[in-house]
């Protein structure tokens, strides 16, 4: 067995990475500045985006997303389950009614054959999460959208850099939320990045900003003015240099992330599949997963444990691992607002159940991987029905 804790998901964090932050704090100027403009700059190219705005979290982003197309008390916003709290959080934050929409079984991404029935005329947008990096079928949602005048907005936390159809995720001009959160596939320890229409990008930099003008972070410089205007109540979501600062080193070393995770996704399916045990993530033809997850799904009868012992067996084999996700309409607030049962969204429920997240991360070495093999190996040797 292994002998030392094998983390779920390290920051993968150089060299390169700590002397930029030192740079920072030794300049002159920590908070949002040249720096931040310059990760903006270098993530739009990166994705292909039209316009990027930097934000302290993707959760931050996907808020000024619906408070920048004017989103509100009245409204109803689809979205899936099948996400992290922060994804509905959002849209209770502006008043408006969260409308769940159950999944797919393979992707588990929102299924697009059961968006159309959940709209009516209070809807006014659609949050698509790409779940654990794999595009939702993007084409299909927009052609609904724009058949419905509603507006997309991507849920992209887990995609970068993600491909769907050839296209980068957040190289469109919808809202894209991007997380650089401590165990993202690119992270500033917290942050993330709103891309999309320059027009949105620029509403959203005022209200991200106490609803400054634009350009107001210059004011304690020599380039700004000690006066400023606020047009609207804005909020306090910018980016720091310190961030940025490690943005710009991580962004450089995305080829090589992600190359090293699909090396990683493509050994797990080597080594788990002949087990005949777990569901396997699956990558469609027409996309590029982005690999922040690799959760398999324990097959029913296989097991004579349940998911959380077969997760306590693995802690005690020294690997860490995590589940994505426990469905948003099983929490306490949303139950008892919404009356929802656990039943609602079958397939989110289900699927969630038997879910498991193992460790998917460029520090991961082959026998870090053989290790947490060996552990699901001996799981079954144990517990098989
Ligand atoms: C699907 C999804 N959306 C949104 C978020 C929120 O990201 P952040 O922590 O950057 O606000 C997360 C965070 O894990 C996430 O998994």
């Amino acid at each position: 067995m292994r002998e030392d804790f094998l983390p779920f998901s390290p920051p993968f964090i150089g060299e390169e990475e700590i002397s930029a932050v030192v740079d920072s704090l030794q300049s002159l100027w920590i908070t949002t500045g040249p720096k931040t403009q310059r990760f903006e700059e270098e993530f739009a190219a990166y994705v292909g985006a039209p316009g990027a705005l930097a934000l302290s979290s993707c959760t931050a982003a996907l808020h000024i997303a619906l408070v920048s197309a004017g989103i509100g008390p009245g409204d109803e916003v689809i979205t899936t389950p099948m996400t992290f709290t922060a994804t509905v959080a959002v849209i209770e934050h502006v008043g408006a009614t969260p409308v769940l929409v159950d999944i797919e079984p393979d992707t588990l991404n929102i299924n697009p054959s059961l968006v159309a029935a959940a709209i009516t005329g209070k809807t006014k947008a659609l949050i698509a999460v790409h779940y654990g990096g794999h595009p939702c079928d993007l084409d299909y949602l927009q052609s609904i959208c724009h058949e419905h005048h509603i507006l997309l907005i991507e849920d992209a936390a887990h995609s970068l850099p993600a491909k769907y159809k050839g296209r980068m995720i957040g190289s469109g001009n919808n809202p894209a939320a991007f997380s650089f959160y401590a165990t993202k596939n690119l992270t500033t320890a917290e942050g993330g990045m709103l891309t999309g229409d320059p027009q949105m990008i620029e509403k959203a930099a005022v209200y991200s900003l106490h609803g400054m003008n634009r350009d107001a972070w210059k004011r304690n410089s020599q380039a700004g003015s000690w006066r400023y205007d606020i047009v609207t109540p804005g909020f306090k979501y910018n980016m720091t240099d310190i961030q940025a600062a490690m943005g710009l080193e991580q962004i450089k070393k995305m080829v090589r992330i992600l190359q090293r995770r699909q090396e990683i996704a493509r050994i797990y399916q080597q080594l788990l599949s002949p087990l005949e045990a777990f569901d396997l993530p699956v990558e469609r033809e027409d996309c590029q997963s982005a690999w922040h997850l690799f959760p398999i799904r324990i097959r029913p009868g296989v097991l004579k444990i349940s998911r959380d012992e077969f997760i306590e067996q693995m802690r005690e084999r020294n690997i860490g691992t995590s589940v994505h996700f426990i469905p948003v309409h099983t929490f306490t607030y949303y139950r008892e607002k919404y009356s929802f049962v656990d039943n609602d969204f079958p397939v989110a429920f289900n699927e969630s159940e038997r879910l498991v997240s193992l460790p998917l991360h460029p520090r991961l070495s082959q026998n870090d991987i053989e290790d947490v093999v060996a552990a699901i190996s001996d799981i079954l040797d144990h517990f098989k029905c």
